[in-house]
């Protein structure tokens, strides 16, 4: 690594917190990885121009070694580099989680075409030639922190929207992990019952906060033993419509909504809140519905000793066309044939079922 001139004792960045304390924090970190030696000082050179706070090395495995060890904005990669080259370094990253989703710049030598074939196989997110010019360099750098903020406000609304589903199960401890082994069926389900890709992502985060709702419900009715009263069973039946209007302000409200207020809906129309019926109860809802009561019905509730998966799939087909859509019954009965419940599964769709739809994996 170069460190320029500073005195033997302080870190580039000390220097730059004690000249000005609010560009250090605020400007984003550029790793650059190239060998040349004059190329690497051009590429630095440029951006410290343009604030940006720059780590460089001379090859790649301390390029990817100090990318896992201090993660920056955007990465710089020189493609020929010695011990480990851009490429090799590109596919490292994209492979682990953390780096899964760094904007990586490849530097390559120009008119290589089959560089940029193979730069962008690896997962590099764009590129600059040599010899660059400073303007596009600046450029690119400039559009790939946009694009990686944008990520990382999407990722951000999957953690809000996981720490709400945990709220629910923590109010509830009896149905620990209940949400996310629902949304493990249900997506399951939504990928036999053939749906798109939108619609399977409104059904992985309908199931994972089908009982959102429950947020507003007084924990005295949610964990009793026994069966409610009338009074109690109506603020119960409350939650889909609470739950709806939790997720309202977000823009997934719009199509996770529908499914979080009608996953108590009824087939023969003699659910809640609304009285759908048949096909008027969005299909995410009558999904969510089966994958919910076959769960809860193999695990124990403070009202009754869970069911055998027997007697769970016998109670599934006894309902089949009352209270469950019937060909959702038999997608579930299908799916069980193939891959048996494990009730104790820890169901890590708990974020899977936020992140990553089955089929699009
Ligand atoms: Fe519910």
């Amino acid at each position: 690594m170069t460190y320029g001139d500073r005195p033997a004792n302080l870190s580039r960045e000390e220097t730059r917190v004690r000249g000005n304390v609010r560009r250090t924090i605020d400007q984003p970190s550029i790793l650059v990885a190239e060998d040349d030696i004059a190329t690497r000082a051009l590429l630095r050179a440029a951006l410290e121009r343009d604030g940006y706070r720059v780590r460089d090395v001379d090859n790649g495995a301390d390029a990817l070694t100090e990318i896992v060890r201090f993660p920056p904005d955007v990465a710089l990669l020189d493609i020929g580099m010695p011990s480990m080259d851009g490429l090799d370094v590109t596919r490292a990253l994209r492979k682990r989680p953390s780096t899964a989703l760094l904007p990586i710049i490849l530097v390559t030598a120009r008119g290589r075409l089959e560089d940029k074939v193979a730069g962008l196989d690896a997962g590099a997110s764009d590129f600059i030639t040599k010899p660059f010019e400073p303007a596009e360099l600046l450029a690119r750098v400039r559009t790939n922190l946009r694009l990686s903020a944008a990520l990382s406000r999407l990722e951000n609304t999957q953690d809000v929207l996981v720490a709400l589903a945990n709220a629910v199960d923590a109010k509830d401890p009896l149905t620990e992990h209940h949400c996310g082994r629902v949304a493990d069926w249900a997506l399951l389900l939504a990928g036999l019952a053939g749906l798109d890709q939108e619609e399977r992502e409104a059904v992985g985060y309908g199931a994972v906060l089908h009982d959102v709702g429950k947020i507003g419900i007084a924990e005295s009715v949610l964990t009793k033993p026994g069966r409610l009263t009338d009074e109690e069973r109506v603020r119960m039946q409350r939650h889909p419509i609470i739950g709806a209007e939790i997720l309202q302000p977000l823009r997934l409200g719009r199509i996770v909504g529908p499914i979080v207020r009608a996953h108590h809906e009824r087939w023969d129309g003699g659910g809640y809140p609304d009285g759908l019926r048949g096909e008027e109860i969005p299909i995410g809802a009558r999904i969510v519905a089966v994958a919910d009561a076959y769960d809860a019905m193999i695990h124990d509730r403070p009202y009754r000793a869970s069911l055998s998966d027997e007697e769970a799939r016998a109670e599934l087909v006894s309902n089949r066309g009352t209270q469950f859509d019937p060909e959702v019954v038999d997608l579930m009965l299908s799916a069980l044939d193939e891959s048996p419940a494990d009730p104790d599964g820890v169901a890590d769709a708990y974020t899977r079922g936020l992140r990553l739809p089955r089929g699009s994996e």
